[in-house]
């Protein structure tokens, strides 16, 4: 699949400007594109109560499982949705703070990316795209959870 980074950063950088960051105030947009061609973005939101703060990350992954798939019926519930169905995935994604550039996900949200792309989903930096598996090597994941449970 063709991945226009040029595009997928400019998505990022326009959702920052919708950012809710007064405390840090370090906006931070996220885009991701999907497996079936779709564009997906998040912005940060903070709180008053700082450890409740939501990464940019956090709003791209809820919009990725929220956005009706391409040629949904409608946006109002008419797409395939729910159990026993593949959930959408993510192939790439850029994040960059206000000022436009790259911005590595936080440790967290590495986690949280790995669980909507895999170790193939590709992540913008200022050096290229590196893939999450060496962005976060050495993982916990699913896997482990069947493995390793009672
Ligand atoms: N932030 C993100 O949105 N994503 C990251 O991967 C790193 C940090 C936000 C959270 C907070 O609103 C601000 O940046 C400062 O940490």
């Amino acid at each position: 699949m063709e991945i226009n980074w040029p595009q997928l950063r400019a998505a990022a950088a326009d959702v920052a400007g919708r950012a809710y960051a007064p405390y840090s105030r370090l906006r931070v947009g996220a885009a991701g594109l999907t497996g079936d061609g779709r564009v997906v973005t998040g912005c940060n939101v903070e709180n008053a109560s700082f450890g409740l703060t939501l990464c940019a990350e956090c709003g791209l992954v809820s919009a990725l499982h929220a956005t009706p798939p391409a040629g949904a019926a409608d946006s109002a519930g008419g797409g395939p949705a729910g159990p026993g169905l593949e959930p959408p995935v993510l192939v790439a994604v850029a994040v960059v703070a206000g000022d436009g550039a790259p911005l590595l996900p936080c440790g967290r949200c590495r986690q949280l990316l790995l669980e909507a792309g895999g170790p193939e989903l590709l992540v913008d930096t200022t050096a290229g795209p590196l893939s999450l598996a060496e962005l976060l090597p050495a993982a916990f994941g699913g896997a482990d959870l069947s493995a390793r449970r009672d």
